[in-house]
């Protein structure tokens, strides 16, 4: 008889044939701790290997998809080929300990800070409410 215990250590096969060891995810968490522009450190990958091993599958933090995106200080990004090479790392990292890597992936849309995105005006598909319309009398 499985029990609640039993079942979630036992693996789970997707849909798309792929086996995840057992049924634990990591959530993805936003750590803050990217290089100013996006990138991946040293610091980042250990801090997903050491987590790496017993969850089956790990989410990483959220990645922004567009350089005018980011919507924290530190937030990893996914908008260039040279975000690759520190992406890679943290996959391997998490791989090589058997468990599957996913990564999340966003735009912070009109929340996206000026401050962050070199003082240019934010995108987003909506249009920016007026002072009016976000402080109505
Ligand atoms: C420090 C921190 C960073 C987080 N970053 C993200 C993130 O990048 N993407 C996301 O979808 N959720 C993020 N979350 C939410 C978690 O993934 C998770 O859903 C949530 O923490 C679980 O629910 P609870 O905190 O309400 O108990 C974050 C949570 C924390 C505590």
């Amino acid at each position: 008889m499985m029990n609640a215990h039993s079942a979630i250590l036992s693996p789970f096969t997707l849909p798309n044939g792929v086996e995840l060891k057992n049924r634990l995810m990591m959530a993805p968490m936003t750590t803050c701790s990217g290089y100013y522009d996006g990138t991946v450190g040293n610091e980042l990958v250990e801090y997903y290997r050491e987590r790496a091993g017993s969850m089956g599958t790990l989410i990483v933090e959220c990645c922004f998809v567009d350089n005018r995106g980011m919507a924290f200080p530190g937030a990893l990004g996914i908008d260039t080929d040279e975000k690759i090479a520190g992406l890679a790392r943290i996959a391997q990292a998490i791989k090589a300990k058997d468990s599957k890597a996913i990564v999340q992936i966003y735009h912070g849309g009109r929340r996206a800070d000026p401050m962050l995105i070199g003082g240019r005006k934010p995108v987003g598909p909506r249009r920016r409410p007026s002072a009016a319309e976000r402080w109505p009398r």
